[in-house]
């Protein structure tokens, strides 16, 4: 079976996310949603919020399975006997972090090969960290991120812990 592991903070997932979830489970028999814990970057959904998103987000398609993982991404690949590392690169500022996160994958575990796809280029400016900072102003982001997860914002923002 030709399965992949598309890791990430997804805090939250966008649209963009959602739309190289949709291509690789085009591609490949099965594809990972991989959330890592990232504790250290102070999310602002905990891991089983993001997970519960991510799982919502991706119920229309079969061949979708979200965990999450903590510790080092490499690890998780073995165990999982994954055939690549799926990542997105929207633009060329993305690529140098993206090279060297998948070349010292590969350091670590010479079978960790990383594959990258384009998201729509409607998605291309499109990043969690904006999609946060829109919603706590107010502003409009209903075509960059799913409905649960404006709705998972709204009551971020309700809580005020926006
Ligand atoms: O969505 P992000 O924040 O760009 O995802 C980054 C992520 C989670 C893929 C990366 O931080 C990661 O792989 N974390 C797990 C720990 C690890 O293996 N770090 C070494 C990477 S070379």
């Amino acid at each position: 079976m030709n399965s992949v592991i598309y890791p990430g903070s997804f805090d939250p997932i966008t649209n963009g996310h959602l739309d190289l979830i949709e291509r690789a489970s085009k591609i490949f028999d099965k594809v990972y949603v991989a959330t890592a814990m990232n504790d250290e970057k102070k999310p602002l959904f905990s891991t089983n919020e993001r997970v519960e998103l991510l799982k919502e987000v991706c119920a229309h398609l079969d061949n979708i399975e979200v965990i999450n993982f903590d510790g080092l991404l490499v690890d998780i690949v073995s165990r999982l006997d994954v055939s690549a590392v799926l990542r997105g690169l929207r633009a060329v500022t993305d690529f140098e972090f993206e090279l060297q996160m998948a070349l010292m994958n590969r350091q670590l575990n010479k079978k960790c090969e990383t594959i990258f796809m384009a998201p729509s280029p409607q998605y291309s400016f499109v990043s969690s960290t904006i999609i946060k900072e829109i919603a706590r102003h107010d502003g409009d982001i209903s075509k960059y991120a799913p409905a649960k997860v404006l709705s998972a914002l709204n009551d971020k923002k309700k809580e005020g812990r926006l």
